[in-house]
């Protein structure tokens, strides 16, 4: 680690209590409907792991991998770089990131898949950063609220550092500046 003071956010045994309780909500509000899941990378993928394992309705896992360009104010700023590349008419969906930030991915990822014509499309992040949100979306699940700072580990990083950490730490204002984009 070179220089960021790593502050503690949330630990690992928080992070695993918070997944249980979320996957026993969308257990709860799929009625043992198989879901599709729909992992956005690369965030995700450490907690969409997580996920994974604690859901007990039968899953079928696919993955996309978003860009944004521009000043980061709308929804038409955001594209594929992969889309998902299984059926999505007539499934369950559930969409898998690490944070809900400016809201613009979700908001992109929502509007874009709902014409693949599923019966049910919801949203669940790890994080939700609302004091952040430019537009008006809010996650059908999330484990934590954070406030504005910028947060690494689980999954999340800072110019690619700091994902293989188990917990969950904000970095101190002053190394942040040098974030690659959205969240912090
Ligand atoms: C992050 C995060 C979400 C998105 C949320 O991705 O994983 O996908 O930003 O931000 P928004 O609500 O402002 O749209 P990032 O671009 O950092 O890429 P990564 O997942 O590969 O780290």
């Amino acid at each position: 680690m070179s220089g960021e003071e790593l502050i503690p956010l949330h630990g690992a045994r928080a992070i695993q209590g918070a997944v249980r309780r979320l996957a026993t909500a969308i257990d709860s509000d799929s009625h043992g409907d198989p879901l599709t899941v729909v992992g956005v990378l690369k965030g995700s993928f450490v907690f969409l792991a997580d996920l994974l394992r604690s859901l007990k309705s039968p899953v079928t896992v696919d993955f996309v991998r978003i860009a944004s360009y521009g000043k980061g104010v709308s929804p038409e700023e955001v594209r594929f770089i992969n889309d998902v590349e299984v059926p999505l008419r007539g499934r369950d969906v559930l969409i898998v990131d690490d944070i809900v930030d400016t809201g613009l991915t979700a908001t992109f990822l929502k509007r874009h898949l709902r014409r693949k014509r599923p019966r049910s499309c919801r949203f669940c992040a790890l994080l939700d950063k609302p004091s952040r949100r430019v537009v008006d979306i809010d996650p059908d699940y999330c484990a934590f609220v954070v406030p504005d700072v910028f947060v690494v580990g689980y999954g999340l990083d800072m110019n690619e550092r700091y994902r293989e950490l188990p917990d969950l730490y904000s970095i101190a204002p002053a190394a942040s500046v040098n974030r690659r984009r959205k969240h912090g």
